[in-house]
């Protein structure tokens, strides 16, 4: 009888070895090898066997080539639409991943209720493969969201031929798949959730979604480090990779594209948790802004682009003297690297004495920022902080810093200028660069300052 031939796969990147290891050569994570039962052919045949093509697929000329360009189905939810680019695309998978309890289960079964009950009767059907929960209490989270569409189907299934099998006797327009570490292929020798079998589950429900043009919704964990678990190949297979993200003490959600096939990963759609359920915040920058009624030092309001919508943020910081030893900084919402930075220039241009201080910056909402337009913003909260000098409530302070202290401008300055506008703001200080196209723009209410320089942005909103 010929030996079962074994070899020992990283958990973590999918890295193979013949024998066992304690730190991984390609990634440098400890102790991710676990041993599998190499591959013997036979499970590929039965894979092709079970997703052969209707008919044999040629080649064709790029000119013959049909697209249904613009036909996407809509969950009539749309932050979610528009974070996938207005719509599910025929055909499309997509992995979702967010920490456990952050909502990813909740926000899909909405999805699928809602699409489901667009449809007509019987003309739609939608199912929701689940591997984690059992069938009743799927019902019971459906009873709290009012989900009950005649069309919603959950499927308590971790078996993928049985799920394959399924959607290609139901046709469903939508499949959720509730997780894809639960899945197992009977082939395969490793344990549900290792990477052969994470990765051979999504390789052929992706065919069967892509040969059927039939959507589907991949439910991912996520790592400590808050990547999708499983192999790195799992995100190039699927067309659109989505985090759920927010904090679980909070009630704001965010949903966010870090790759999208058929769309901006710019876009960003925002939900608040509440008691029935996950709703839709459409006026993010009035939900952000709430709790601004307390008028005190280190506190300035910005406006970031996500995408195609401004949103304002609140910038906090609290500077207060070191007590012994270093001096700590701690950032939530902003790199670190760029808090220090931004620190330096502070100390060294405008001669505050910060490095005896401890710093603390928070974006308000739990929101995390990369753009370098909220920059002014964040040397002007840990300014006002250390000076204890409030900035004006309904002031807008906008601008990138360069490491001589100079104010850059901004990129699309109209749409942050008229949100705040909207919002009932007084005052912008912006940089002096983006004067003109601002002088370009129809009357803002707003009454507007062009500053060259940090310490002239500094003079205007926390004299000393
Ligand atoms: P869930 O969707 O199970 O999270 P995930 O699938 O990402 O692990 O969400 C669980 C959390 O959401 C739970 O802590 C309770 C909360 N929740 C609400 O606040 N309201 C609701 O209507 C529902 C269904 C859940
Ligand atoms: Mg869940």
């Amino acid at each position: 009888m010929a030996k079962t031939k074994t070899q020992f796969v990283c958990q973590e990147c999918g890295a193979k070895s013949v024998k066992w290891q304690g730190k991984c050569n390609a990634c440098n994570q400890w102790n991710t090898y676990v041993e599998e039962v190499m591959d013997s052919g036979k499970s590929e045949e039965r894979g092709r066997k079970l997703s052969k093509p209707s008919e044999t697929i040629l080649p064709l000329s790029i000119n013959e080539i049909e697209v249904d360009e613009g036909f996407r189905l809509k969950s009539g939810i749309n932050e979610f639409d528009r974070v996938l680019g207005g719509g599910i695309v025929p055909g499309e998978t997509v992995m979702i991943g967010g920490d456990p309890g952050i909502g990813k289960s909740t926000l899909l079964l909405q999805v699928v209720d809602k699409l489901s009950r667009l449809q007509k009767d019987g003309q739609g059907k939608c199912l929701y493969v689940t591997g984690e929960e059992s069938a009743q209490q799927i019902k019971l989270r459906a009873e709290r969201l009012g989900a009950r569409s005649n069309n919603l189907y959950i499927f308590p299934e971790t078996d993928v031929f049985a799920i394959l099998e399924q959607i290609e006797k139901t046709r469903p327009i939508l499949t959720v798949i509730d997780s894809i570490q639960t899945l197992f292929l009977a082939d395969i020798s490793s344990a549900p959730g290792s990477v052969s079998q994470v990765r051979e589950s999504a390789a052929r429900l992706t065919y069967l979604a892509k040969r059927e043009k039939l959507p589907m919704f991949f439910i991912g964990h996520v790592t400590k480090e808050g990547n999708i678990a499983g192999p790195m190949t799992l995100e190039h297979m699927v067309d659109a990779v989505l985090y759920f993200e927010g904090d679980i003490q909070r009630h704001y959600r965010l949903l966010r594209a870090v790759k999208n096939r058929f769309g901006s990963t710019q876009e960003i759609g925002i939900f608040e948790m509440r008691e029935d359920g996950l709703s839709e915040v459409a006026d993010a920058s009035k939900a952000f802004l709430d709790d601004h009624f307390v008028h005190s030092s280190g506190s300035v309001i910005t406006a970031s682009l996500e995408g195609s919508r401004p949103l304002l943020l609140e910038v906090q910081s609290l500077v207060s003297p070191t007590n012994f030893g270093m001096p700590q900084r701690r950032a939530s919402g902003i790199d670190p690297n760029r808090l220090a930075l931004i620190l330096a220039i502070l100390e060294k241009r405008l001669g505050m004495a910060i490095s005896s201080q401890d710093v603390f910056l928070n974006i308000a909402g739990g929101i995390k920022v990369v753009e370098p337009s909220i920059d002014l913003s964040v040397a002007v909260a840990v300014a006002s902080s250390f000076r204890e000098v409030p900035v004006g409530a309904d002031t807008l302070v906008l601008g990138e810093l360069g490491l001589s202290g100079e104010v850059r401008a901004v990129s699309q300055i109209g749409p942050r200028l008229a949100e705040a506008a909207r919002l009932g703001f007084k005052q912008a200080v912006i940089p002096h660069g983006n004067l003109k196209a601002v002088s370009l723009l129809p009357d803002a209410p707003l009454e507007i300052l062009g500053v060259k320089t940090l310490s002239e942005a500094i003079g205007i909103l926390v004299p000393r």
